[in-house]
């Protein structure tokens, strides 16, 4: 099959250049000026004049198909992928978990079974480890080695289901020093905010909003510090996902700044929403329970800035969504019971694209940058993914700068029946979506087949 983009602009994280793309089955073959007259016979032509071609879209941090908070994430690897491949994203790296006692093997083999036959897109898996035993770490070295899974996450929050003690951490960060691996770290203090959860419960507070208030950017600044400094000890790089507080980012600044190795990412929601939103009426403010909490407003200024100066090198989505109907409402009388997560894997490009690249926030290349090319080199993807390059996978986006969108539940892909920027009015939207060579979106439709998206094995680490 052979599929030539003609005049389009392509966009990489360095470069903007007028050119055309020959896609040769799941490859890019030939990048260059006026194709159409050299390369003979294709199979299909699209025209991008007046569109950018964009690296397809890496989401770092999803959560589908996830049981968490006595109910299940509420997009599968069906739902989810056909939702990112509309969005203009076309790799997800997913969060396989370590079941309760049990290994990270069974982990590993349970999220490909949710993922295998079903996904729309290529994926890719990081692990959550929950325990950190001796066969545990004997296992990271399985999954870095032979699995194609070089990425773990540990939390110093949820405790009794996720959070994990220093000394594990420690533990887990020496491994990733051995066999190239990384550590991501969910960074908030779990033992103190469960104290301040206690409290407000016990003061009569069960609204949505104390769930933020319960959270304050001071524990998520402090859990960053620590981990940070265990890293630093470890001699190994680390990697904070989700950082919402600005707070937390001086950490994150001031170690970088002292040649640590410390990444993070932030999310389109603490880009967009603010505290102002747990304040919605009613139970409302449930739709924006997630952990770490909304910041009150003018903390995405210090969150712009990180990501114009690389002191934030990634926008991931965490995207979690929980139905309002009978999945947030669990915690209808304890905002503590309102499972913790939200929609955004579809509005991620759109979002980043409007508020981002036409508010002149950042630029061109620096979206590019966010959105698929620090994803693939962090995750080790990079460069079968997050370029536009002769020989990467044919993951390109004609994406249409001009493109109105008005985003909304119904409208939009993702399994959940509320969208936390419901009426929001956004420019800048894919037009065409390819996920390595095949059109899985045109024409405002998904065209795409289930179970054609592929597990991809990730590298290691190749330097410190
Ligand atoms: O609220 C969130 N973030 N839910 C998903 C789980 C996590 O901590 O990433
Ligand atoms: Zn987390
Ligand atoms: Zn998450």
């Amino acid at each position: 099959m052979r599929t030539l983009i003609e005049n389009g602009t392509i966009v990489t994280a360095s470069d903007v250049t007028p050119a055309d793309v020959l896609v040769e089955n799941e490859t890019i073959a030939l990048i260059g000026h006026g194709l159409g007259k050299l390369v003979g016979k294709v199979d299909r032509t699209i025209d991008a004049k007046g569109k950018y071609l964009l690296p397809g879209g890496i989401d770092g941090h999803t959560h589908l198909d996830m049981p968490f908070g006595g109910t299940k994430s509420a997009d599968d690897f069906e739902s989810g992928t056909i939702a990112a491949a509309c969005g203009g994203t076309t790799t997800v790296v997913d969060f396989a978990i370590q079941p309760q006692g049990g290994a990270l093997a069974q982990g590993l083999a349970d999220w490909h079974g949710k993922a295998e036959g079903k996904a729309a897109i290529d994926y890719a898996f990081h692990m959550i480890v929950r325990e950190v035993k001796p066969s545990t770490l004997a296992e990271m070295d399985q999954l870095v080695k032979h699995e194609g899974v070089t990425s773990f996450k540990l939390f110093t929050a949820y405790p009794g289901v996720f959070m994990v003690d220093d000394a594990s951490i420690f533990r887990a960060l020496q491994k990733t020093g051995e066999n190239g691996g990384l550590v991501c770290m969910h960074a908030e203090n779990g033992g103190v905010i469960d104290v301040l959860i206690e409290q407000a419960l016990a003061a009569g507070h069960t609204e949505p909003k104390w769930h933020a208030l319960t959270r304050p950017a001071r524990l998520e600044a402090e859990a960053t510090n620590r981990v940070i400094a265990l890293a630093e000890v470890a001699k190994v790089p680390i990697y904070i996902v989700h950082l919402s507080a600005s707070e937390a980012l001086a950490e994150v600044r001031e170690a970088r700044d002292r040649g640590v190795a410390a990444y993070a990412e932030t999310c389109p929601q603490y880009l967009f929403l603010s505290h102002d939103n747990y304040e919605e009426p009613g139970f409302d403010g449930a739709k924006y329970v997630m952990s770490p909490p909304l910041r009150p407003k003018g903390n995405e200024k210090g969150l712009w800035q990180g990501l114009r100066q690389d002191d934030l090198q990634l926008v991931s989505t965490d995207h979690c969504p929980f139905c309002m109907k009978e999945q947030k409402e669990l915690g209808k009388k304890d905002f503590s019971k309102i499972p913790n997560g939200a929609p955004g894997l579809e509005t991620r490009m759109s979002l980043l694209w409007d508020g981002g690249v036409r508010a002149k926030q950042i630029d061109l290349n620096r979206f590019v940058q966010l959105t698929a090319t620090a994803p693939a080199k962090l995750f080790g993807l990079y460069p079968r993914k997050g370029t536009i390059a002769v020989g990467s996978d044919a993951d390109i986006v004609v994406w249409d700068p001009e493109k109105k969108v008005t985003l909304s539940a119904k409208s939009l892909h993702m399994k959940v029946d509320y969208n936390p920027y419901e009426g929001r009015k956004v420019v800048g939207a894919a037009e065409t979506v390819l996920a390595r060579g095949d059109v899985v979106y045109e024409a405002g439709q998904y065209v795409g087949k289930k179970g054609r998206g592929r597990f991809v094995k990730r590298s290691a680490r190749a330097v410190a």
